[in-house]
């Protein structure tokens, strides 16, 4: 007998005992969520002065290390799935969600190519067309044809590569091999999320080729202003390629107008691409598919089920209906991934359709939220946001010291005190020191304005009625 190896692996005895730990210690954490204060309220530097300064030379025991996220991280932790988290836009996760991207970790396969684990390139597609029927999305995002569906880390990755591929598709796949010439140009709200301005620098449009189009008093583009800057830009000798829509800016939930706008692209041969990171959960229940009207003319689209459907960060949908401009503008395929499966063009090589190689196995916690919730649980729980976020709304349209900044047509609601920027900054400050709940602010018409999002998981009718409750009370002191 060969002598035992040394190791300092976690043997699969210990493995089950602190699986079971943290486990518990999430379930309980969210059991106490309430009591703790939302925002952190650690200063600068804190949290790595609790931490030692030389990593530990010989391992510790996990309680210790258990212990020292309660003791050290705890405090600096930001509670986005406290149910009084009304901040930016919700970032929502779930027991299922965070089970299936436990196992992912337990997997820990790349799923970079097909043939490097069939099942998380399968389960994917399968997933994603699954998502084209939930919401009612154009077919032509189906993978049965010639589009198609991938899990991009984040809106902002999808973003850029859909400008990727709208550029090659403009320039016949010639910025790939030459390099631009600075004449390709692409549009957006001026509301439009600034990931959209991200991708057009790494995309190396540059910026000064982003038009930023104005929008109308609902904060939405105005589609005769896009016509005129396009053509403009068409008659100066540039080539417009890429136009981003957005369903549900980060700002005041602002629907820009798609049907309207996906006409003018198709008749000047430009990339509709449609950014819906918040907003496009709601279509999952037919009363809000409104918000998709046009899509069918988009040649892209995505939304975030980390933001509102209750799959922890990173999870994004995204979706084109020609993958072959995709794919063609993102493959390089060296010999050390050939094989034969790829070879026989009978499989998806996700690989391709995104920026990195590698990637995790993210489709596992979204069939675990989709066959745990079912259609019918995820509807009921955006419906009740919704009508949750419409109930606040009335509420501030009820009290003359308030006002609504702008539509409310889902679940984020855009208000302010009647009494000035200073007057809100002071609500502001002193509703989120308190603990009690998180609001953050936007500026709309140069004014600052509070914005309540409902979106958490654990978001009942009494936290938005406390969080009303508190708003008046601190309006009263103003
Ligand atoms: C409309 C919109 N687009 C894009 C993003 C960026 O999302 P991500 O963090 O997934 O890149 C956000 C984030 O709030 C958003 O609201």
């Amino acid at each position: 007998m060969p002598p035992e190896e040394k190791s300092f692996h976690m043997t699969s005895e210990e493995f089950r005992r602190h699986g079971r730990a943290v486990v518990d210690w999430i379930a309980d954490y969210y059991d106490r969520i309430e009591s703790l204060p939302v925002l952190s309220s650690v200063k600068p530097g804190e949290i790595r002065a609790a931490l030692p300064p030389q990593p530990p030379a010989a391992g510790e025991p996990f309680d210790a290390i258990l212990g020292d996220v309660e003791r050290v991280i705890l405090p600096g932790i930001t509670h986005w799935q406290s149910p009084n988290f009304f901040a930016y836009f919700p970032a929502n996760a779930s027991p299922p969600a965070i089970l299936g991207e436990l196992l992912s970790a337990g997997f820990g396969v790349q799923g970079m190519l097909w043939a490097t684990s069939p099942a998380c390139t399968e389960l994917e597609t399968h997933v994603l067309d699954w998502l084209v029927g939930m919401l009612g999305l154009p077919d032509k995002f189906l993978s049965s044809g010639a589009g198609g569906g991938v899990i991009q880390d984040t809106a902002s990755s999808a973003t850029l590569c859909a400008l990727l591929a709208a550029r090659e598709r403009a320039t016949g796949f010639a910025v790939n091999q030459r390099g631009g010439d600075a004449r390709l140009t692409a549009y957006t709200s001026t509301q439009a999320h600034s990931s959209v301005e991200k991708a057009v620098k790494i995309a190396g449009l540059g910026r000064e080729n982003l038009r930023l189009i104005e929008v109308d008093d609902k904060f939405a583009m105005r589609p005769e202003a896009l016509a005129r800057a396009m053509d403009e830009d068409r008659r100066a000798g540039r080539v417009p390629c890429f136009v981003c829509a957005t369903v549900g800016t980060t700002s005041s939930n602002a629907l820009d107008p798609v049907a309207e706008i996906g006409a003018l692209c198709k008749e000047r041969g430009v990339w509709l691409h449609v950014d819906a990171a918040m907003s496009g959960t709601a279509a999952l229940c037919p009363e809000f598919r409104s918000i998709h009207r046009g899509l069918e003319l988009a040649d892209s689209y995505c939304f975030n089920p980390h933001k509102w459907m209750f799959t922890n960060f990173d999870c994004d949908c995204f979706y084109v209906a020609d993958r072959r401009a995709l794919i063609e503008a993102l493959s390089v395929l060296p010999e050390y991934l050939r094989n034969p499966a790829t070879e026989s063009g009978a499989v998806f090589d996700y690989r391709d359709w995104q920026i990195p190689l590698g990637r995790r196995f993210r489709a596992l916690k979204l069939w675990f939220v989709i066959r745990h919730y079912g259609v019918e649980g995820l509807q009921h729980h955006i419906r009740r946001h919704v009508e949750l976020a419409q109930q606040f709304a009335a509420w501030v349209r009820a009290d003359e010291r308030f006002e609504l900044a702008a539509p409310a047509p889902l679940n984020l609601v855009c208000f302010r005190h009647r009494g000035g920027d200073a007057a809100n900054q002071t609500l502001l400050d002193r509703l989120n020191q308190s603990g009690a709940l998180y609001l953050t602010h936007t500026r709309l018409h140069d004014r600052l304005t509070l914005r309540l999002a409902v979106g958490q998981t654990r978001t009942e009718a009494r936290h938005v009625a406390r969080a009303w409750q508190l708003i008046q009370q601190e309006a009263s002191g103003l």
